[in-house]
């Protein structure tokens, strides 16, 4: 039943996007504000983009692994530079880990433990995924960013929470207490960790965050 209804679903998609691919040549006719309205409120991709929320709340289990690999899949096929897929991939889901570090942390900022909250450095999440770019490869930032992308969005669609996170692996590269940890990630030789993503099973439901609009502007 669920089958037949997301076909008859993308059978509407596709009545609603077929003219405007198949009749180039000046044949293009402009859809109503209502028709565009419509296609996007139909559609599960736009739908996933504008309902992810940064997560900072989980619930303790790890993402399972078969789900995670699903998720990691989908980041490896983002776009990327020439394909070189200059990215190098780690996922702790170990709270040996992910306590450890922790403990490292709190020892240097004992204030963000005083948030009653406070579970770990991760935003409280259970599953870590550890991104390192290529030093040598000049867009290689890039490519690591749509790797992310891919994830958040795959692992939103699917109800999973993520928040990406620059400041706990600026921590690990420069707190001295953390190099074990760093170590241990196996980042390759030319490689520098990058960020790093978050994932687990929300235990929040955080309002959107306004975005500027004015930031965009068409150039005739
Ligand atoms: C490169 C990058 C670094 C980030 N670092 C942190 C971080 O260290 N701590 C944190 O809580 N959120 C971090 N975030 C999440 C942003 O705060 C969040 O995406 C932004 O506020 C917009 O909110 P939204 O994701 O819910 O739309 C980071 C996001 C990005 C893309």
């Amino acid at each position: 039943m669920r089958k037949s209804m997301r076909k008859l679903k993308s059978m509407a998609m596709a009545a609603l996007l077929f003219p405007l691919a198949g009749c180039g040549g000046g044949g293009q006719q402009a859809r109503t504000i209502a028709e565009t309205e419509q296609e996007s409120a139909d559609n599960q991709v736009i739908e996933t983009i504008m309902t992810r929320r940064s997560i900072r709340q989980y619930k303790p289990q790890a993402v399972d692994r078969d789900t995670m690999q699903i998720i990691l899949n989908c980041g490896i096929n983002a776009p990327n530079g020439q394909n070189k897929q200059s990215w190098a991939i780690r996922v702790v889901d170990n709270p040996e880990y992910i306590n450890g570090i922790t403990e490292v942390y709190k020892k240097k900022n004992p204030k963000a433990a005083e948030d009653p909250s406070f579970k770990n450095m991760f935003r409280n999440a259970p599953t870590v995924v550890f991104i390192a770019s290529d030093k040598s490869y000049d867009f290689s930032q890039v490519d690591c960013g749509l790797l992310g992308e891919n994830m958040v969005l795959s692992a939103w669609s699917m109800g999973i929470g993520s928040c990406c996170l620059g400041s706990p692996t600026r921590f690990m590269q420069t707190e001295p207490e953390a190099a074990d940890y760093l170590k241990r990630l196996n980042i390759p030789e030319g490689y520098e960790l990058l960020y790093c993503i978050a994932f687990g099973y929300p235990d929040e439901a955080p309002a959107a965050k306004p975005r500027d609009a004015a930031k965009i502007m068409f150039v005739e």
